[in-house]
């Protein structure tokens, strides 16, 4: 692609405008937050603070189409094999088609089986969180452990923490994922056997983390006066490979299987996502299925240019292709969204972290960014010194939801009022000028505001996309 006139066109581009500043685009655009920005559902998408223009915009987009990628959306869609080193489609999107329109995949559609898993997840939710469910000695279910490692804990593990608002008092969800004994021991510590329901969630039940974490809860759970029989009653797993969950003595009955089209870091969509049935609910889980479709038919079928997936994919290509940056920072102004840049960690880094194109040959421009983060306000009082004054260029997205779950006081506003000033600090920067006249007001003498100076000033023209829901759901999520 590097050779194709699109490409060349870009970097032509990229020459002429790769020194304009924020600030110029802002005075000389008077439409550009309107220009740039879109609206899903009831969330925000501002894209007015990045170093583009209408041509910049224009030309990636003719970029992402010479790439092939309308084409590659349908394959994905059609469950073509896109997986092509494991010779599998990726179909998660099908988990999520609620509208139920046939999927067909090596001739059979797939949604039969995906409705009977989720009528399964459906029931079992419904008898562990109503106390029906009882485990050996009479008592109903208080804590939950999954146990998990990479897409089999990072999904789940966020969205729960993510929907907290929305789970049931008196039943907690843990995730174990660490080889580490740590961590399992930590977690069971203040646990009962008695009213502890084990997840073992793996896509493939071989890896060595899960399986040896598995193998040492069953361990707890017998020691602890459990019978073999009562195994049923407290371990139940989720995965492709039936055999290995029998094999580790899981009753079939309490087995939830997934396919091998649904990528680990994609499967919280899945069975995978039990943990999230069990503490927000069948009805909430099924809310966060209708707002990943709502997602999946936006980018499926909205053209390029107000297609929010794409822009923002086309927008990271930008920087990191042709500004030549290194990372991306998710900076989620919740506490819900602690986890989120973990996820992302995965699903992007995991998937586009190559050096091998899917022909073989070498990649030869760069593939995807380091993804980090913290939420704010705290990540403001560690790293944000070097996102507005360091060396490096670091693209960030803010994400907040506009009206908390959590009302108190005047934390909202202030909250607020930081994340929106962090974007446009990021972006304005602070002159020369107007930093000599913050130390004049401050009545210093002239030599000290000298010396001061240049420790005052920055730089600004720092990108930034802005995502603001309206609140946090499952739908939004
Ligand atoms: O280490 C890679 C990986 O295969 C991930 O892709 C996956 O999410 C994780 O390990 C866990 O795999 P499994 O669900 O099969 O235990």
């Amino acid at each position: 692609m590097m050779n194709s006139p699109q490409y060349k066109a870009l970097f032509e581009h990229f020459e002429k405008i790769k020194n304009l500043h924020l600030r110029e685009f802002f005075s000389q655009e008077k439409n550009r937050f309107k220009e740039f920005s879109l609206v899903f559902e009831s969330t925000l998408i501002d894209y007015s603070k990045h170093r583009i223009t209408a041509e910049t915009k224009k030309l990636l987009i003719e970029f992402a189409v010479a790439s092939g990628l309308k084409e590659s959306i349908e394959f994905l869609f059609h469950g073509k094999k896109i997986n092509t080193t494991e010779n599998r489609s990726v179909l998660h999107t099908a988990l999520r088609n609620r509208t139920n329109t046939p999927v067909v995949l090596n001739g059979i559609d797939v949604m039969p089986e995906i409705n009977a898993v989720l009528h399964k997840i459906k029931l079992f939710t419904e008898q562990v969180r109503s106390g029906e469910h009882i485990g050996f000695t009479g008592k109903g279910i208080t804590d939950i452990v999954n146990i998990g490692i990479g897409g089999s804990d990072l999904g789940p593990k966020m969205v729960t923490h993510a929907l907290a608002h929305y789970s049931k008092k008196g039943l907690k969800v843990h995730f174990v994922s660490n080889i580490d004994s740590t961590h399992l021991s930590e977690t069971l510590r203040n646990l009962r056997p008695e009213t502890t329901l084990f997840i073992i969630a793996s896509k493939t039940f071989t890896t060595d983390e899960t399986m040896t974490n598995a193998h040492s809860a069953r361990s707890w759970f017998l020691s602890c006066g459990a019978k073999e029989d009562d195994i049923a009653k407290h371990f139940v797993a989720v995965s492709t490979n039936f055999p290995a969950t029998t094999e580790f003595g899981i009753n079939p009955d309490n087995v939830f299987i997934f396919w091998d089209w649904v990528g680990g870091r994609f499967s919280l969509w899945s069975a995978i996502g039990l943990p999230i049935a069990l503490s927000v609910g069948f009805e909430n889980f099924v809310e966060l299925l209708e707002g990943a479709e709502a997602m999946d038919l936006h980018f499926r079928y909205t053209e390029f240019e107000n297609n929010i997936p794409v822009i923002l994919a086309l927008l990271d290509i930008w920087y990191i292709n042709f500004f030549g940056t290194e990372s991306h920072a998710i900076l989620p102004y919740s506490e819900y969204l602690r986890l989120l840049p973990a996820y992302l960690q995965q699903a992007e880094m995991e998937s586009n972290g190559k050096f091998v194109r899917k022909n073989g040959g070498r990649v030869v421009w760069n593939t995807a960014s380091v993804i980090w983060g913290q939420p704010g306000t705290d990540s403001q009082h560690s790293f944000f010194q070097l996102l507005h004054q360091g060396t490096r260029l670091i693209p960030c997205d803010f994400i907040a939801a506009a009206r908390s779950h959590d009302p108190l006081g005047s934390h909202q506003e202030k909250l607020m009022a930081n994340f929106f000033a962090q974007t446009e600090a990021l972006m304005q920067g602070k002159t020369e000028d107007e930093a000599r006249g913050e130390l004049e007001a401050a009545k210093m003498s002239e030599d000290a505001i000298e010396q001061l100076l240049p420790h005052k000033v920055f730089e600004g023209n720092r990108p930034s996309t802005t995502i603001l829901m309206e609140e946090l759901t499952p739908r939004s999520l």
